[in-house]
C-alpha cells in the first residue's frame, strides 16, 4: 500500500476518457483501491478517481465510515468502491454547492450538480452497485465520476465570481486541508 502524488490541473492525463475495467476481483485492481484508499486519507480526501493518480481506468472512490475534517458538516457518505459508473440524474432540478478537488489545490469554487442522481456500477469483486441518493452524496458520485470524462470541477463553474482560494473564501476552515 502505497501513498501516490496526485496530478494537478494541467497533466494531460486527467483530460483522458478512462477505460473501463474488464476484469474484476483481480490483485491489480485490489492493489490500486487499497493506494487510493491510502492516497485519499493521506490528504483527508472526499473522493479520489483513478486518473488522479495517472490511472486510466474507470474506477472511484469516495465515502468515509467517519466524517472528513474537510467537509465536518456535510451528511456520511458510505464508504464506496465504484467500477464503471453510470450516472443518470432523476429530474432536472440542480443545485449548487462549493466544491474543491485534490488536482486543483487551494481553491474552491460554487458548482451546479443534479441534485438527485441514480448511478449504477460494480464494486471491485464485479458485483452490482446500484443507489439513488440526493444532497452532497450525488454530488461528491458527479464530481468523482466527471473525473473519468476529462471534466475537473472549473470547467463545470458558471458563476466565475463564485470561485476562489480556499484560505479568502472560508478563512476559517483547517488550513491543513488543502483540497
Ligand atoms: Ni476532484
Amino acid at each position: 500500500m502505497t501513498v501516490r502524488d496526485i496530478l494537478k490541473m494541467g497533466d494531460p492525463r486527467l483530460l483522458r476518457l478512462a477505460q473501463p475495467i474488464t476484469e474484476f476481483d483481480t490483485d491489480a485492481i485490489h492493489l490500486l483501491v487499497a493506494d487510493m484508499f491510502d492516497t485519499m486519507h493521506a490528504v483527508n480526501g472526499a473522493g479520489l478517481a483513478a486518473p488522479q493518480i495517472g490511472v486510466d481506468l474507470q474506477l472511484v472512490i469516495f465515502g468515509t465510515d467517519a466524517p472528513n475534517p474537510r467537509y465536518p458538516d456535510a451528511p456520511l457518505v458510505p464508504r464506496t468502491v465504484l467500477l464503471n459508473p453510470v450516472i443518470t440524474p432523476i429530474g432536472d432540478a440542480e443545485e449548487d454547492g462549493w466544491e474543491g478537488c485534490l488536482s486543483v489545490p487551494g481553491l474552491r469554487g460554487l458548482v451546479p450538480r443534479w441534485a438527485k442522481i441514480r448511478y449504477t456500477g460494480f464494486d471491485p469483486y464485479g458485483d452490482p452497485i446500484d443507489r439513488t441518493v440526493d444532497g452532497f452524496h450525488a454530488r461528491v458520485v458527479q464530481h468523482e465520476c466527471d473525473h473519468l470524462i476529462g471534466k475537473l470541477y472549473p470547467m463545470r463553474v458558471r458563476d466565475f465570481t463564485q470561485f476562489g482560494f480556499t484560505e479568502v473564501l472560508f478563512p476559517g476552515l483547517d488550513a491543513d486541508a488543502d483540497d
